[in-house]
């Protein structure tokens, strides 16, 4: 029997890997992607080396650009923002790593995947429908649902038993759980559980605070080509290169943090903290372009069906024909979302102040409160008004008539 395990290299996917293998008596392939965590992944290869696992049987991928591409990208041509506030970035990354976790198992023969998603959240969920949805047939291994090892203490134990080396900083309680990628870090649980209390400064990992951010504000230019960021300050770049730059401008001037309350999908609610500094960048960006680019009727619709899209990628639907429908009319509002904006970066704010497109909407010859040279008939509006004025006055002279 043969499992692929999603494998960060860190202590709970490590005593997975060993448990996985003495529980199931499995021959175990890890996978680990690069997402733009931020960590070195030469240590989970070492890692995994030494717990045992073939070196054919150990995957490292660099999935930046796809991620960004394939995933990041369509969702932020939807300005896709769950409950109002969350951009979402753990939510999008799991599709991906469920999909090289299948494609994996394929080639190995493999005919489970496992992760390490506790029983508890919305990850397992997302993980789970993605493989199931890719291969019917697949099995998945959740140990966080099956195991024993309940507290921190029997973790512990666990990996002394099974030489599996535990850093310092893991041996007391974790002081919350962190997921990143290049879109952004979520911190959960812990020190943050009680959301009365505000999150202390040291949770924060890729933003200055904005107190702390420079006092002069700062202007850079983004670039758009069918509602895709192609290039900054003129310059263009790959999408994973784009994000990295953003996440930058972000960081040095305290943009993008969030202290949320949100709906998980299993029905309870969770805490969290997040930091999307490029995220917010881009997504202030895009709206700026729309603004000129799109249409009022198209503009519309796709912003009321934005929180169905955004609640079906939080849910775990990526791989759904709904999504599918819904990225096919998104996608096409986006022909024309092309143009540049100038945004102003300051302490912990984002503005666009500048947008101008070839593909622009805009009319000054019709806006204009001068001369408008007859684009525009001032008189057209009374009749107008007065046929939209029609069934409001109709309700107000049945309302004087009759009591309520
Ligand atoms: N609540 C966020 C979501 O469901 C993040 C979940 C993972 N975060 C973590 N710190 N373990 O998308
Ligand atoms: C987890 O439970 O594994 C992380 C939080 C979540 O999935 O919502």
């Amino acid at each position: 029997k043969k499992v692929v395990l999603a494998y960060s290299g860190g202590l709970d996917t490590s005593i997975i890997l060993k448990w996985l293998q003495t529980e199931y008596g499995c021959e175990v392939i890890t996978f680990t992607a690069d997402l733009g965590q931020g960590e070195e992944l030469d240590p989970a290869r070492r890692k995994a080396e030494m717990l045992g696992i073939k070196p054919e049987n150990i995957h490292i991928e660099d999935l930046r650009e796809e991620f960004v591409r394939d995933f990041v990208f369509p969702m932020f041509r939807a300005n896709a923002v769950y409950e109002g506030l969350y951009l979402l970035g753990t939510s999008i990354a799991r599709p991906l790593i469920s999909k090289r976790l299948v494609e994996i198992a394929h080639q190995h023969g493999a005919d489970a995947v496992a992760h390490g998603a506790t029983g508890k959240g919305n990850d397992q969920v997302r993980f789970e429908l993605s493989a199931y949805a890719l291969d019917p047939a697949i099995k998945v291994i959740a140990p966080w649902r099956e195991w024993d090892l309940t507290s921190r203490t029997k973790l512990i134990e666990f990996a002394e038993q099974n030489q599996i080396p535990i850093a310092k900083d893991k041996r007391g309680e974790a002081p919350f759980s962190v997921d990143a990628n290049l879109l952004h870090t979520s911190s959960e649980g812990k020190a943050l559980e009680n959301p009365a209390d505000e999150a202390p400064e040291y949770v924060y990992q890729r933003t200055v605070s904005p107190e702390e951010a420079p006092d002069t504000p700062e202007y850079i230019e983004v670039t758009f080509e069918k509602g895709d960021a192609v290039a900054i300050n003129g310059e263009a770049m790959s999408p994973a290169t784009i994000l990295t730059a953003l996440n930058e401008y972000g960081r040095v001037h305290g943009i993008g943090r969030l202290d949320f309350v949100e709906n998980r999908f299993v029905g309870m609610k969770s805490r969290g903290i997040y930091e999307t500094p490029g995220g917010t960048i881009l997504l202030e960006a895009h709206r700026g372009i729309e603004q000129i680019t799109l249409d009022s009727g198209a503009g519309h619709l796709k912003d009321s069906l934005m929180p169905r899209y955004a609640e079906l990628i939080y849910n775990g639907f990526w791989f759904s024909p709904e999504r599918e429908m819904l990225q096919a009319l998104i996608d096409k509002s986006q022909e024309h979302v092309t143009g540049t904006v100038r945004l102003k970066l300051y302490k912990g704010s984002v503005h666009c102040v500048g947008r101008w497109s070839d593909h622009s909407l805009y009319s000054e010859k019709h806006v204009t409160f001068e001369e408008d040279a007859g684009a525009y008939d001032q008189k057209d509006a009374a009749g107008f008004i007065r046929l939209n004025a029609l069934r409001l006055k109709l309700i107000a002279t049945r309302n004087a008539r009759v009591k309520k």
